[in-house]
């Protein structure tokens, strides 16, 4: 049989089990599901009891984390992690006051197509190691950096090797030999691309369709364009999520709304009606918030609290990505959230866990029957994570090697 270990040593338990929220006086203990002196049992990979310590069952092994507290690993659900060449330059640029247009992304393509499969494969197991380096256990990769059908299916296999998460972004901007022919690349993205993508006849290398929808840029897809990308995704059975609202107000998040997508992110710029839209799709549509990206661009941040208000579900990812964030820390991003969007540490931490795991359909519990995906900090509480930004304090729980 397989052998069990009980985990021990946990001040302070997140498990974003409502059951275990119920009743807790706290508001964030209760949205968190937050058990105190914990202690779980794992086996094969999986939870088998989650309680207070004083009533833990015996184990075949015993870890004594010593004082840390353990959540949920991060679900980053929103990364660009396959690509290569350099864009520091623009960043400092923008620092200097240059505003981002999405001019840049050309330039990673460009790398991208250039780079072999070695090259690339390496680029993104390096990205991985850094991210669960910082607490994240689950990623979602988008492509959107090759945009022929060979580099986009080449990205797409290079990310499948590290995640089922994937995410095809053909739609990511009209790439510089479809310049004068917008129509035709649309064509390309929902045609021969997608037919491949889904596995018309092979093997299926995505689970959501992805568009950068922004009418205010000339690299980007428009409302009836970004509707033609989702519309043809749907059909071929993938899921749907969205870039909408980044650098300024537009149709993307009232679209993802209506076509039932999994997320809309960035959610930067929104007016009242973009709220109630995503407000009336609770349960559906996920708004993602990627304050990394306000931060590496110098935009306003969006307002979480607004959306919380509303009633909205508001997750949050890193969008790791050369242009626009390059920084794979979640808990950087959870910390962003707590200053400078109006959230509580509860809520930054369950918009990190549960909700971007419920835009990817998944269920990010520490619960008895759940994968034990977890991540320990070198500190009591998740209020740590936004206290003391900048320190590598989050890492995922390697439960072997613990
Ligand atoms: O999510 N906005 C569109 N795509 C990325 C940035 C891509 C890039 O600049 O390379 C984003 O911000
Ligand atoms: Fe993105």
């Amino acid at each position: 049989m397989t052998s069990s270990t009980l985990v021990t040593g946990i001040p302070e338990l997140t498990t974003n089990d409502p059951e275990q929220g119920a009743g807790q006086r706290d508001p964030g203990d209760r949205l968190l599901g937050i058990v105190r002196d914990a202690a779980l049992v794992v086996r094969g990979g999986i939870v088998a009891w989650v309680g207070p310590a004083a009533h833990a069952p015996a184990a075949d092994a015993r870890v004594d984390l010593g004082g840390r507290a353990v959540l949920p690993g991060f679900v980053d659900s929103h990364t660009h992690l396959v690509f290569a060449g350099d864009r520091s330059a623009e960043f400092a640029a923008r620092m200097a006051g240059v505003p981002y247009d999405g001019a840049g992304i050309g330039s990673t393509v460009a790398a991208t197509r250039a780079a072999p499969d070695e090259v690339l494969r390496a680029l993104v197991r390096r990205r991985i190691a850094e991210l669960r380096a910082q607490g994240t256990t689950t990623v979602e990769i988008k492509s959107g950096y090759g945009l022929t059908l060979e580099d986009e299916l080449r990205c797409l296999r290079i990310a499948r090797e590290v995640t089922p998460h994937t995410t095809f972004l053909g739609a990511h901007v009209v790439p510089p030999e479809y310049a004068a022919d917008r129509e035709g690349y649309v064509e390309l993205v929902t045609g021969p691309m997608l037919d491949a993508v889904a596995g018309t006849g092979g093997r299926r290398l995505a689970a959501y369709i992805d568009v950068f929808c922004e009418p205010g840029s000339r690299h980007a897809f428009d409302g009836e364009e970004a509707r033609a990308v989702l519309e043809a995704g749907r059909r071929v059975g993938l899921g749907l999520r969205v870039h909408g609202n980044q650098l300024g107000s537009g149709p993307g998040v009232q679209l993802a709304c209506e076509l039932g997508a999994a997320s809309v992110d960035h959610c930067t710029h929104l007016d009242d009606s973009d709220v109630e839209a995503l407000a009336a799709a609770r349960g559906t549509t996920v708004a993602t918030l990627l304050p990394g990206v306000e931060f590496s661009t110098r935009s306003p941040y969006p307002d979480a609290r607004r959306l919380l208000d509303a009633g909205a579900d508001v997750a949050l990812a890193s969008d790791c990505n050369p242009g626009t964030c390059y920084t794979s820390s979640m808990p950087f991003v959870i910390a962003l959230a707590v200053r400078e969007l109006g959230m509580t540490p509860a809520e930054a931490v369950h918009a990190a866990t549960a909700a971007a795991a419920r835009s990817l359909g998944l269920d990010r519990r520490v619960a008895v029957g759940c994968p034990a995906e977890l991540a320990v900090l070198d500190a009591p509480s998740h209020l740590h994570l936004a206290y003391r930004p900048g320190v590598p304090i989050a890492r995922a729980l390697e439960l072997s090697a613990a």
